[in-house]
């Protein structure tokens, strides 16, 4: 009866049944392709797999009728109508969120559901790899846009002036050939704000954004959210687009983010559920002379990973590093340093300067010892003399006072 009607999916029978007899029914029932579950006294079949508890054929679950206002019910139903439209909408753009990643994709669940990879697709690969090539020129195309756009123009030519900016091709082709590099450079001289956006632009470039993901850590949450809000602004886009950050109980990141700034401990949870970091290209360790247990246990784990994972470039960065230290640990890794702002220094001699200036010296406009040491002596007795004041003020209240005392005596 049940296997003849489509529209059918289970079958419940409250006859009282002894478990032995229960347990011959259900046998003959998964011979025809049936699933079946006694639920206490109630026996289901069914064409799909039973849950152990069914709270609808529980008899000793206490049932209440709940009647709701119009008001309510209309407002209960409005939401519902909402959320389920939302959950649709999701499952879409899940299942082209499946497309946008990388092409090794794998689900990965974290605490905080990070860096959450959909299943792989059995089938349809030409299908996702032309979504993904779509992807690719659609991130070219923003990118020329966003640098053809004055606002563009302008943060590139910031961008140029920062002597990161000189070295760009020099790191770039360092990172093509080396697994790892190692980077030193001096402060402000764009290290952070830089080199991941020259990989990720460079791959964006060559129609292949969509095929990159670049991890960047940062040892503090503030520097990692200030970080990705500056670089985010400085491509001319929101946070959770291209560019995100996540750390501990938050973030922002969305399903073209192919940069994503976290802080060491958050690289180090990924580690812990994906020891291939599935999907990642570029794993960039920020501030590296900031060493600490994590830090150091991150080198050690990434040491580990590196031979497993060929393809993954691994760039670490500092301003104070000690490079051959870390070179030698990765076995010799190249080393580039980026020279920061120095500007020649100069000595000037005030009596030069004067000679330069043409500055002509008399009695009343020098300052000498003697005129700093007069200033000084008057701004010291200042204080002295307003006390010396107030005390004779004080003398003369009392005098009067005893005046008008006098006079007082003299009437009563
Ligand atoms: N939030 C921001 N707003 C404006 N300009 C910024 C901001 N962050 C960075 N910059 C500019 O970008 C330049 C490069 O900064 P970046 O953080 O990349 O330097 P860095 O080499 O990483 O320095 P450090 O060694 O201190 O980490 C800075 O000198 C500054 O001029
Ligand atoms: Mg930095």
């Amino acid at each position: 009866m049940l296997l003849h009607d489509d529209g059918k999916q289970e079958f419940v029978s409250r006859e009282k049944k002894d478990r032995r007899d229960f347990e011959q029914i259900a046998a003959l029932a998964s011979r025809m392709g049936l699933y079946s579950h006694l639920y206490s006294k109630v026996a289901v079949f069914s064409k799909v797999p039973l849950p152990n508890y069914r709270f609808d054929l529980d008899d000793k679950r206490p049932q209440r009728e709940v009647s709701l206002n119009f008001g309510l019910l209309k407002r209960v139903n409005a939401y519902l109508g909402e959320y389920l439209s939302k959950k649709s909408r999701n499952k879409e753009s899940f299942s082209d969120n499946c497309f946008s990643r990388s092409s090794s994709n794998s689900s990965i669940v974290t605490e905080e559901g990070l860096f959450e990879q959909p299943e792989p697709l059995a089938s349809g690969t030409a299908v996702m790899e032309k979504i993904l090539l779509r992807r690719c020129s659609l991130l070219r195309d923003q990118q020329q846009a966003w640098q053809e756009s004055l606002e563009g123009r302008e943060m590139l030519e910031f961008r140029q002036s920062l002597p990161a900016y000189k070295e760009k091709d020099t790191i770039l082709t360092a990172i093509l050939q080396n697994q790892v590099v190692i980077i030193s450079g001096e402060t402000g001289c764009g290290k952070t704000t830089q080199i991941p956006q020259f990989i990720l632009e460079s791959k964006i470039d060559s129609a292949r954004g969509a095929f990159c993901s670049i991890i960047c850590t940062q040892p503090r949450r503030i520097s990692a959210i200030s970080v990705s809000e500056r670089v985010a602004s400085e491509r001319g886009e929101k946070l959770g687009e291209s560019v995100g950050y996540k750390v501990r109980l938050e973030g922002i990141k969305g399903r073209d983010t192919r940069l994503l700034f976290c802080t060491t401990g958050i690289l180090l949870r990924r580690l812990l559920v994906d020891r291939n970091l599935k999907g990642v290209t570029h794993v960039i360790v920020d501030e590296i002379h900031e060493r600490g247990m994590n830090e150091d246990f991150l080198l050690i784990v990434l040491k580990d990973l590196l031979p497993r994972r060929p393809e993954l470039k691994l760039i670490l960065m500092s301003a104070t590093l000690d490079a051959e230290l870390f070179s030698s640990y990765f076995d010799g890794a190249p080393l580039i340093h980026i020279p920061g702002f120095t500007y020649p220094v100069r000595t000037h001699f005030l009596e030069n300067i004067l000679e330069m200036t043409g500055y002509r010296l008399t009695p009343s406009n020098q300052i000498d010892d003697y005129g700093q040491e007069r200033m000084w002596k008057m701004s010291k007795q200042a204080p002295r003399k307003r006390k010396s004041q107030i005390v004779s003020s004080v003398e003369v209240c009392k005098l009067l006072f005893n005046v008008v005392k006098t006079e007082l005596y003299r009437f009563v």
